[in-house]
């Protein structure tokens, strides 16, 4: 329905949603939804998550091209970012339950037309971010199958688009990457049938790569030569970003995307048995561990071979190598511990996704075919079908680089939100229960947003060209669409007639 008033447009752009109402609307929510999550099962969900690309893919191009052995900094500093970040997601999943995330914390805090922006940014974060590791996935497939000598050709493999800096987009004379468009319609059907399901299939997944990395630690640190971490911040080149201190920081920005996925559990909170109490540990746990787990890694391979070596897309496997025969068994256990590390990050953000545009569309922001759920498996199927299909496609067309890049800077700018979020919700709704308090308000907060500032400034232009033009199409279809079939305005409107 569409409706004319007489608010002012400002009035309407900048309307919240209180948190009461949003709790009142989970509520009638409630039966829509399996109850099916524990704390244990959102760490492993998180892990899930959050352990692929990053750690499996750009560890090594990080190290080599900006920061060197250095890079184990560039993960603490990336971490603190998080973790401030993580205690704000914490705050707000224990205090707004609902699916939509970022998106809901900014509808109540910030007002209508930021939460529409942030949910059109957490859109190119999660169907993006799938893509981005379908792609990473399809790679060490291609490679696992070589090494049983089943080649596919390079035109069913790859990008048929490549972007080169300064000279624009080329056809590459591939036809599709077909692997990573089958793993991504395989994770749809998986994530249509149930979501307790998909998370059995997860807790499988994540102690097969938690077991591979624990190996790779464990045995690579007797292979650790001392003198590979010197000069332990190799000096800067005489361009910003290329090694010295601001290579730490744009090593950073880059390996920041190893991060990301922590906050994707939140949009599970209507699954979460006990969202008040299970969010926070699901999200600031699992953030710790892999925390704690990438600094080692990144230790353990800059110490096993010279950081120079490590620009390739597989930088475990260049370390193993490093060991010679000692370790040479090792290598077909991290390609599998890869595979299947990818895979649950497809699974936990094609999972995420859906559930931002239900939250959405029960807004009235997107259409009402969005909050159907099927009766039977009880999930958002027809988003789930939607997000599929769109991730597949862009996972079949686009290089590795450009996507992982716009993902990034698009959950930087979610985050920068949240903490801001933070801070206005305690000054305008300072009574509301909070299950969850971030300690330090608004230090930590504003903490978390000068380092996530930090990390999108050292992305490059092209990049931000890219998430400007996103969000111009963004309000577009905002203006265009959700504005006048929003609820809240829907309702005030109604109000004023009587
Ligand atoms: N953190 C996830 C990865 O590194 C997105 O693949």
């Amino acid at each position: 329905m569409i409706v004319f008033s007489k608010i002012s447009p400002m009035n309407q752009l900048f309307r919240r949603k209180s948190v009461s109402i949003l709790l009142a609307e989970a509520k009638t929510d409630e039966h829509k939804f399996n109850r099916a999550l524990t704390a244990r099962n959102l760490v492993t969900l998180g892990i899930g998550a959050i352990i692929g690309t990053g750690i499996f893919v750009l560890t090594g191009t990080a190290a080599a091209n900006y920061a060197g052995p250095s890079i184990v900094l560039s993960f603490i500093f990336s971490a603190l970012g998080c973790v401030f970040a993580g205690l704000c997601y914490a705050e707000f999943a224990s205090m707004i339950p609902i699916a939509g995330s970022a998106y809901t914390y900014a509808y109540a805090t910030l007002g209508e037309f930021l939460a529409w922006i942030i949910g059109w940014d957490l859109i190119l974060e999660y169907l993006f971010a799938s893509s981005t590791v379908a792609v990473g996935w399809s790679g060490y497939f291609v490679s696992f199958l070589k090494d049983f000598n089943i080649i596919i050709p390079h035109e069913l493999c790859s990008a048929p688009f490549n972007h080169v800096i300064g000279q624009g987009w080329e056809r590459t004379g591939s036809i599709l990457n077909f692997p990573a468009v089958a793993l991504v319609l395989l994770i749809t059907v998986l994530l249509v049938i149930g979501i307790r399901e998909s998370s059995r299939f997860n807790n499988v997944i994540v102690i097969i790569k938690l077991t591979v990395i624990l190996l790779f630690i464990g045995f690579g640190i007797s292979f650790i030569h001392v003198e590979n971490w010197h000069p332990f911040i190799p000096e800067n080149t005489g361009t910003f970003g290329a090694f010295g201190i601001s290579g730490i920081f744009t090593g950073a920005g880059v390996i920041f995307f190893a991060y990301i996925g922590f906050d994707a559990l939140s949009t599970a909170a209507q699954e979460t048995r006990n969202p008040a109490k299970d969010m926070p540990i699901g999200i600031l746990w699992s953030l710790v561990i892999c925390t704690v787990l990438y600094v080692a890694v990144a230790g353990v391979m800059t110490g096993m071979v010279n950081y120079k070596e490590l620009n390739v897309s597989a930088p475990i496997a260049v370390a193993i190598d490093s060991a010679g025969a000692a370790l040479v068994w090792l290598r077909p256990f991290i390609k599998i511990g890869a595979l299947a590390g990818l895979s649950s990050v497809v699974l936990v953000m094609l999972m995420a996704q859906p559930r931002i545009f239900y939250t959405m569309a029960k807004d009235g922001l997107l259409p009402p075919a969005f909050t159907v759920v099927h009766k039977k498996f009880k999930t958002p199927y027809i988003t789930t079908i939607v997000t599929g299909a769109v991730a597949a496609l862009i996972a079949g067309i686009f290089p590795i680089g450009v996507l992982g890049e716009l993902v990034s800077i698009g959950t930087l700018l979610a985050f920068v939100i949240v903490c801001a979020g933070i801070i206005i919700l305690r000054r305008t709704d300072p009574d509301a229960v909070r299950p969850f308090r971030t300690p330090f308000v608004p230090w930590f907060p504003i903490l978390g947003m000068l380092i996530c500032l930090a990390q999108m400034a050292a992305l490059p232009f092209d990049t931000w060209m890219r998430l400007i033009i996103w969000m111009a199409l963004g309000m577009l279809i905002y203006f265009l669409y959700g504005k006048r079939r929003s609820k809240v305005f829907i309702n005030q409107s109604n109000q004023e007639i009587k």
